[in-house]
């Protein structure tokens, strides 16, 4: 993982406590699934977690351009939004506390939670895929909120 301010800015770099701040989960686990899935279990237990399911993006899927121009236009959800990386890689961008976007590129053995009502968005990086299991408390109310108004990818 890597983490870092958007727009750099005074005050350091983008720390694990700056997302901590904004109630971002983030850990390594190692690519083992004799160590990950406990770890998601435990998680699913802890924040009831209820559903499960993978997804996975790569230049072969079908409606790409049109899925991420709807990833990548700042939204919250009202759930929690749970990534658990198993290949490739993405770009979240978080909402800080004071407003300002974190930027965290994940890989393979990370795992993210961004919680509910907190704005992000996502893209993919330069390789165009990644694989992800995703964790819902209630798969039916997982809708984006898009953000007024609404901001331009970079
Ligand atoms: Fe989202």
């Amino acid at each position: 993982m890597r983490l870092s301010w958007l727009e750099p800015a005074e005050g350091g770099p983008c720390t694990l406590s700056d997302l901590l701040a904004a109630g971002v989960l983030y850990q390594h686990l190692p690519m083992d699934p004799a160590v990950w899935e406990p770890a998601l279990q435990t998680l699913c237990e802890q924040r009831g977690y209820v559903a499960r399911d993978e997804v996975a993006l790569s230049p072969d899927t079908p409606q790409l351009e049109a899925l991420l121009g709807r990833f990548c236009v700042e939204h919250l959800h009202t759930e929690d939004e749970v990534r658990f990386v198993l290949a490739g890689s993405g770009i979240f961008d978080i909402r800080s506390v004071d407003d300002r976007w974190m930027r965290v590129e994940v890989e393979a053995g990370d795992l993210l939670v961004v919680p509910a009502r907190r704005y992000h968005r996502f893209f993919l990086t330069p390789e165009r895929t990644i694989r992800c299991v995703r964790l819902f408390q209630d798969p039916g109310g997982w809708t984006p909120v898009y953000r007024e108004p609404t901001e331009l990818p970079p």
